[in-house]
């Protein structure tokens, strides 16, 4: 997972994997517009999923793509995520369990159009984050950045404060000031449904759990209308 649209250390994930026979599986959800050495995410396993979802850069309202250069799996996918029915010109046979997972042509006409805007948003995302790295300069709060060699789409920009106090000291501070930081999510591993399920004691996960922010990030609506007159 590119978390934040930030690249993982993707080529040494995959080299690892590679050595034990693991096939990889990018979550590329939130990094469409992310490259590690000019070659884009969710390029580098053996298949990515993207998202489209409505939180994202672009968006076609709801659903997203799978991305993969092996043909085999292409026909696959594209079986399981419309029913599995087996072509046939009045029968209706599914021969797996499948799922109806299409992406509809409505949405499909708005990412298109999306995708028309998508180098403006990102570069207007990229003049955020370096305002931002300007405003966090020498404040002594971490201002996330991604690894060297690595372009990150800056879908959302993120700080690790000192602790969890001055998190959320931080995060009452700025949205009672109308600035809309928000919390990392919540782990899975302490939601009610899944507090039972087995995990390797999440140590990085907890600490980064309780001081990382995320802080606006959106391209307003306004900025894009200024570009399109
Ligand atoms: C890392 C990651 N994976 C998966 C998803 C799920 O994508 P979708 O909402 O399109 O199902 C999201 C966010 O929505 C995400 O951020």
């Amino acid at each position: 997972m590119h978390t934040f649209g930030f690249p993982a250390r993707i080529r040494e994930i995959v080299a690892v994997c590679e050595e034990y026979g693991i096939p990889v599986v990018e979550d590329a959800a939130e990094s469409l517009g992310s490259y590690v050495d000019r070659r884009h995410t969710g390029t580098f396993g053996k298949l990515a999923t993207l998202s489209f979802n409505g939180n994202k850069t672009i968006t076609t309202g709801g659903g997203g793509m799978i991305v993969t250069d092996d043909e085999a799996i292409a026909v696959h996918a594209k079986h399981l995520t419309t029913t599995a029915k087996i072509p046939h010109p009045y029968e209706f046979v599914h021969d797996e369990v499948g799922y109806n997972y299409r992406l509809p042509n409505l949405n499909a006409a708005l990412g298109c159009a999306q995708m028309e805007r998508l180098p403006e948003m990102l570069a207007f995302k990229a003049g955020v984050a370096v305002r931002y790295a300007e405003l966090f300069a020498g404040s002594g709060i971490h201002f996330q950045q991604p690894l060297e060699g690595n372009v990150a789409n800056r879908w959302l920009n993120a700080i690790v404060l000192a602790s969890e106090q001055e998190r959320d000291e931080f995060l009452q501070y700025t949205n009672a000031r109308g600035v809309m930081t928000r919390p990392v999510w919540r782990l899975m591993s302490r939601l009610e449904m899944y507090k039972h399920c087995q995990h390797d004691g999440l140590e990085n996960s907890y600490w980064l759990e309780a001081r990382v922010v995320n802080l606006p990030s959106s391209v307003p609506d306004a900025a894009m209308e200024k570009k399109a007159r």
